[in-house]
């Protein structure tokens, strides 16, 4: 029997003004591979399947568990996590591609910083002085604390922001992980005192409204996020929000 071997398309851009172009490896197959240990492979001898020199691939890495969320990249033509793409379930060759909806750094590694300046923006954190012992906070229901917990899961991989079709330059629509994570501190007992300026923060251009529903994130979300249920709670949230406002000025 023939020797099983794995090929890998990978698009290269060595800087963000250069032409991106295709490579092709061709890596001898070992049982339990997966995307990240592929490119490991090539780094440790970067050669094309030519047998032509070239450059490790950049990427980014770290936890190498679906925790970080930092190796997020388009396999396939989806969007998903390099460290949980299994080799013996993708179909050959294995496309690899930096994400189209953010800024390319180099080869696969992008620049999804504006997933954190979102969630700075909507104030995605519980909000307590540690300069001194507050003592225990308020104490949280079992059933609070089920629904908290699936959405507390994000890791920031911005998968569900790269397919969806709303997120782009022209709505500078929030994204789905945003949503979410206002739904998660809203209903904290203690992140809740900062509800109001969340669902604010969420009113107009860029805000729930762009949301067409398409469901894409909720489909590639790697960590199975209720994301379309999140969406219509904090949606309600918005409404019943801006209506107060307007009688109140
Ligand atoms: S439901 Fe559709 S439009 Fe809304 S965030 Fe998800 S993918 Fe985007
Ligand atoms: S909601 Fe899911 S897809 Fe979106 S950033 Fe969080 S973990 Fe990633
Ligand atoms: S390396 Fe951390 S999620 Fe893949």
């Amino acid at each position: 029997m023939a020797n099983k071997s794995v090929i890998l398309r990978i698009k290269r851009q060595p800087n963000p003004a250069a032409k991106a172009h295709w490579e092709e490896f061709e890596l001898a197959y070992k049982p339990n591979m997966n995307v990240t240990s592929c490119l490991m492979e090539i780094a440790a001898n970067p050669v094309t399947r030519e047998g032509k020199a070239t450059t490790p691939i950049t990427y980014d890495s770290n936890c190498l568990e679906e925790v970080c969320g930092s190796c997020a990249m388009l396999i396939n033509g989806r969007a998903r996590m390099a460290c949980s793409a299994l080799i013996d379930h993708l179909e050959q060759p294995i496309r690899l591609e930096p994400f189209s909806k953010f800024p390319i750094v180099r080869d696969l590694a992008t620049d999804r910083s504006v997933i954190f300046e979102n969630l700075k923006a909507v104030k995605a954190w519980v909000p307590v002085d540690g300069t001194y012992d507050l003592g225990p906070g308020p104490r949280m229901t079992q059933e609070e604390q089920e629904g908290a917990y699936p959405l507390s899961r994000c890791i920031s991989c911005t998968c569900c922001m790269e397919a969806c079709p709303q997120f782009n330059e022209e709505t500078g629509f929030v994204g789905a992980a945003t949503i979410s994570q206002v739904r998660l501190f809203n209903t904290h007992p203690t992140g809740k005192a900062l509800k109001r300026e969340r669902l604010a923060a969420l009113m107009g251009d860029g805000g729930i409204q762009e949301c067409g529903y398409a469901q894409n994130c909720v489909e590639v979300c790697p960590k199975d996020i209720p994301l379309t249920k999140a969406i219509a709670e904090v949606g309600g949230e918005v409404m019943k929000q801006a209506f107060v406002d307007l009688f109140r000025r």
